[in-house]
């Protein structure tokens, strides 16, 4: 039997692949800010008889205290865990800073990532071919790390934020790779397509149009987490992986060098104090 963490596992793709560990006998804690939907994977996972194996832990995790509380819950739980998937996502239309200083965006796509993945990886690595899969838009290009103004307060639009986020967490997995050259956990940033999710924090009318193209061009969220469940079972090599679905991203690309990583590792080290 597995064990599983999935950051953002009340809808989604979290929630897909949630069902999935729990569907094939694995223990899983699903975290999200909103108990009412906790309660309702909770309610799914009675119903397919997998009631005890599964957990919620409700936690904001825009904010730094809640993500250390999350570890530190994890931890009680258990000693080693075989994966810790990270998708906790929200669009925030206007700039939303959280009382630690960072940008909403920032806070959830990448600094709640970085504590996550940091935080738990002595019980990664105490697990069975364990792995952290972070969900994002690894190979796009596009956005920018804005090195002078993280927080965006200079100028903020929820694309740029988003994207921003998108760059810094593919930074981190370039960061964490290279952190841990002998580690067991391997790190794979998964860029799943279009898929029909994530339209719930959406303000309208962009949900309404968003929600529509996502039913018409996007992938049912079933078909989106399939290469992510193949490629945990069957992992093909050691360190940083990163896919686009099931192609592999050119390592190259500018928006995953080693030295970026290192500044931006630095840097969150630092304002992490
Ligand atoms: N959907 C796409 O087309 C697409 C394309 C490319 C990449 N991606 C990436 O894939 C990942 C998953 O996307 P999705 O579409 O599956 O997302 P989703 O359905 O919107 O799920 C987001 C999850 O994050 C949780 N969450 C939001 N704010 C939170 C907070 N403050 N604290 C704790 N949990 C929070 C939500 O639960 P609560 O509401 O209960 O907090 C929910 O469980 C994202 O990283 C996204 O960038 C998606």
């Amino acid at each position: 039997m597995g064990t599983y963490v999935v950051a953002g596992g009340t809808t989604g793709m979290g929630r897909g692949l949630a069902l999935h560990f729990l569907r094939r006998g694995d223990r899983v804690t699903v975290v999200g800010s909103d108990p009412a939907k906790g309660r309702l994977v909770l309610d799914e996972a009675a119903r397919m008889g997998a009631g005890d194996r599964a957990a919620f832990i409700q936690a904001d995790l825009t904010s730094v205290a809640a993500n250390v509380r999350v570890i530190e819950e994890v931890k009680a739980r258990h000693d080693a865990l075989d994966g810790l998937v990270l998708t906790a996502i929200r669009h925030f239309s206007r700039r939303v800073e959280t009382p630690d200083g960072f940008e909403a965006t920032f806070a959830l796509y990448y600094v709640s990532r970085f504590l996550l993945s940091y935080g738990l990886t002595d019980l990664l690595e105490r697990g069975e071919n364990p792995m952290i899969v972070n969900i994002c838009g690894v190979g796009i290009t596009k956005g920018a790390i804005h090195w002078d103004d993280l927080s965006l307060e200079r100028g903020y639009g929820s694309i740029q934020a988003m994207l921003q986020g998108g760059r810094a967490t593919d930074l981190l997995g370039v960061a964490y790779a290279a952190n841990h050259p002998d580690g067991r956990t391997r790190y794979l940033l998964h860029h799943p397509g279009f898929t029909d999710s994530g339209t719930g924090s959406l303000k309208q009318p962009t949900k309404t149009i968003i929600k529509l193209l996502a039913k018409l061009m996007g992938q049912p969220v079933e078909k989106s987490i399939q290469p992510i469940i193949e490629l945990m079972d069957d992992p093909p090599g050691k360190g940083l992986l990163a896919y686009d679905r099931r192609t592999p991203v050119d390592p190259s690309l500018p928006t995953l060098d080693p030295e970026n990583a290192r500044r931006l590792y630095e840097l969150t080290r630092h304002l992490l104090g």
